[in-house]
């Protein structure tokens, strides 16, 4: 499929069947994305926990206070993405650069994640709205969480529209 193609069928779903979880050789596949997605100095600082039954559930918890993200609670896989440590390379960069290189590096893997998910027709929502120190509790994970992927599938899967700024606000040409 033409990536522009599977750029517009990737949408950020919020209504999950909980009764239909992902399979074991999609949720391969779309890990293999995010390994294979590019890093500052190829460091790769972060890992991937995928969380299924019980453990889904229990991160769920962790993606809802106040009231936001309450469809977690149906999503049959959640992927934690956490922070692992740079590079002496990337860290270098990063200090003489003032740059978060491993904040990009994830946004990236996190953007091959979907991609490669919404390409096996898998429905995913990514989730900045987290309890980091809840997560890295439940998963064993020693460093910060920084996203977490729902993944599964819509009860029933819409395409709504693209919301975008347009081109020209967007883009400029420089000759
Ligand atoms: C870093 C990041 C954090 C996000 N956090 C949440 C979230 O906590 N809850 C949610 O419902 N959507 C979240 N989203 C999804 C965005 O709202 C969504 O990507 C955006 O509105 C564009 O819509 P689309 O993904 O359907 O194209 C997040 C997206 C990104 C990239």
């Amino acid at each position: 499929m033409d990536f522009l193609n599977i750029a517009n069928l990737r949408y950020s779903c919020r209504d999950f069947d909980p009764n239909r979880t992902v399979e074991r050789e999609k949720l391969q596949k779309i890990v293999e994305a995010g390994i294979l997605s590019p890093s500052a100095c190829n460091g790769q600082p972060y890992h991937f926990t995928v969380c299924e039954g019980e453990v889904a559930k229990k991160v769920a918890k962790c993606t809802t206070d106040v009231g936001i993200n309450k469809f977690a609670y149906d999503v049959p896989v959640m992927l934690v993405i956490s922070e692992e440590p740079y590079t002496k390379m990337a860290a270098m960069g990063a200090k003489l650069k003032h740059n978060d290189y491993r904040s990009i590096d994830i946004g990236i893997a996190s953007a091959y994640i979907t991609a490669e998910a919404a390409s096996l027709g898998v429905d995913s929502c990514i989730l900045g709205w987290i309890n980091d120190e809840q997560i890295r509790d439940i998963c064993d994970i020693k460093g910060a969480a920084r996203l977490v992927i729902a993944l599964g599938y819509a009860k029933e899967p819409k395409l709504r529209p693209k919301k975008r700024k347009s081109v020209e606000e967007m883009v400029t040409f420089k000759k």
